[in-house]
């Protein structure tokens, strides 16, 4: 911490680099009033919340605790609302009580909220009745309905997006801060609709047990008003630092230690198709002190990746760098056996985090695109073997997760059908898990993380 300045890198610097996935601009100068107006916009966090956020993912990388990172693939101005951003904190809460119950651990709780807008896309133009249109690129960029006006490029949507982030980060912070979180709090947080699910009993059962525990320790003296932890916790942000102009203009330098931090979110990753060598986007993350994560595909080589990590963590900071894993299920075993050995002969310091939603994409029969609910879990469980195997930690899941009752993603207790999926299909962008799907793999993911304390007993005894 405190290093300063990072060698030959200015905030502006990325602009001299090969930068995929840009929209661009009709107007340089419509642009360039978007960017001063953000400038001119106070800081979404703070710098200090970025350097506790570290330490707390260096824990992880030291096997000592679990980082949950889950929301929606793309955040849209449509679905802005209070009870749409208070159930997705809802349903990572009932998670985190069930995987900290289970591993005996903390989790580190990172939304894909408050700025998850732009979007990647596999084409710049979608073809629909021998109508051609440019893609959407998430509402920080273009809109989604299928018309030249809404498909062009809107630099005051970055405005816009960053009011809706602000708005949305100061619910989370009086949510989590402000009593809902307070672990008494526990039984209100079942969804109404979750209650068709299984996997809700069986977290009204556990809810029931820290309730007991809780009565124990408030008659030893310990209650929410004596130890804050029981009251409130922390809660984080993070989205893919894609939009550069965006980022660039919500990076400040922070006045006590000197170093650069993107504002905009306490946690940025760079994409899976944005993490080549030499990109705009690698070299605009090397600068930024924030905790990093980097998507890691079947096409990413070991010795790129080793690259990357050089250039990105070159001082080896534990909590830097969070390695996201998105396979698939028929390749995780593989590609991330490889990976693991590259990073641990560099001697790397990393988090590595399971995303099973964007290995795992098919086109259902009816058209929908959607995720088996099967295959992630077997991406899951691949994951985890692998750990096993290698000896390393799996620190952490990364998912596309809503607390609505969508069905996007098909499969689960509440089995979601091929033919079900036209009910309630309301994303942006990829199919997300909904709150029942999201909590069954909760408890999913508590076993494994029991058998890895287990293995890990054993191998101490
Ligand atoms: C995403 O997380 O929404 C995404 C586009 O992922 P990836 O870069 O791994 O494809
Ligand atoms: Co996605």
């Amino acid at each position: 911490m405190g290093k300063q300045v990072v060698a030959g890198w200015t905030r502006d610097g990325w602009r001299s680099f090969e930068a995929r996935h840009l929209p661009s601009y009709a107007d340089p100068h419509a642009l360039g009033d978007a960017v001063a107006t953000l400038e001119n916009y106070p800081p979404l966090v703070f710098a200090g919340e970025v350097r506790d956020l570290k330490a707390h993912l260096a824990q992880v990388a030291q096997g000592r605790a679990f980082l949950l990172q889950g929301g929606d693939c793309a955040e849209s101005f449509a679905e802005f609302h209070p009870n749409t951003v208070r159930d997705t904190l809802r349903v990572i809460l009932q998670m985190a009580v069930v995987l900290t119950f289970a591993s005996k651990r903390p989790v580190v709780k990172v939304g894909r909220l408050a700025g998850q807008f732009a979007k990647p896309r596999s084409a710049p133009t979608e073809t629909v009745d021998g109508v051609t249109l440019p893609s959407y690129f998430g509402d920080i960029v273009n809109g989604i309905d299928f018309t030249r006006e809404a498909r062009s490029n809107d630099p005051q949507r970055m405005v816009r997006a960053y009011h809706q982030a602000a708005a949305t980060l100061n619910l989370l912070r009086a949510l989590a801060g402000g009593g809902y979180a307070n672990l008494r709090q526990i039984h209100q947080w079942t969804l109404d609709f979750m209650a068709r699910s299984p996997w809700a009993d069986k977290f009204n059962s556990l809810a029931d047990r820290i309730g007991e525990a809780l009565d124990f320790m408030e008659a030893c003296g310990v209650n929410p008003a004596s130890v804050p932890q029981l009251h409130g916790t922390q809660f984080y942000t993070s989205h893919e630092a894609l939009l550069l102009p965006y980022e660039e203009a919500l990076t400040r330098q922070d006045t006590l230690t000197g170093d650069w931090v993107d504002t905009s979110a306490h946690m940025v990753w760079i994409g899976d198709r944005t993490r080549f060598d030499g990109s705009a986007h690698v070299e605009f993350a090397r600068g930024i002190a924030n905790p990093l994560g980097i998507k890691c595909g079947p096409s990413l080589e070991p010795d790129v990746l080793s690259r990357l990590l050089d250039t990105l963590n070159p001082q080896r900071e534990p909590g830097r760098i969070t390695l996201i894993a998105r396979f698939g299920h028929d390749k995780v075993e593989d590609g991330l056996s490889r990976l693991i050995r590259a990073v641990s002969r560099d001697g790397h310091p990393v988090v590595w985090s399971c995303d099973p939603m964007h290995g795992n994409v098919v086109k259902a029969a009816s058209g929908y695109k959607t995720r088996p609910f099967d295959r992630i879990l077997r991406e899951v469980r691949g994951f985890f073997a692998v750990h096993r195997a290698e000896g390393t930690h799996a620190g952490g899941i990364h998912i596309e997760m809503t607390g609505q009752d969508v069905t996007e993603c098909v499969g689960g207790a509440v089995a979601i059908t091929d033919e079900g999926l036209a009910d309630r299909y309301h994303t942006h962008c990829d199919p997300r898990l909904n709150a029942a799907q999201s909590l069954e793999l909760a408890f999913l993911l508590a076993e494994m993380l029991n058998a890895e304390a287990g293995g890990r007993a054993r191998d101490a005894a």
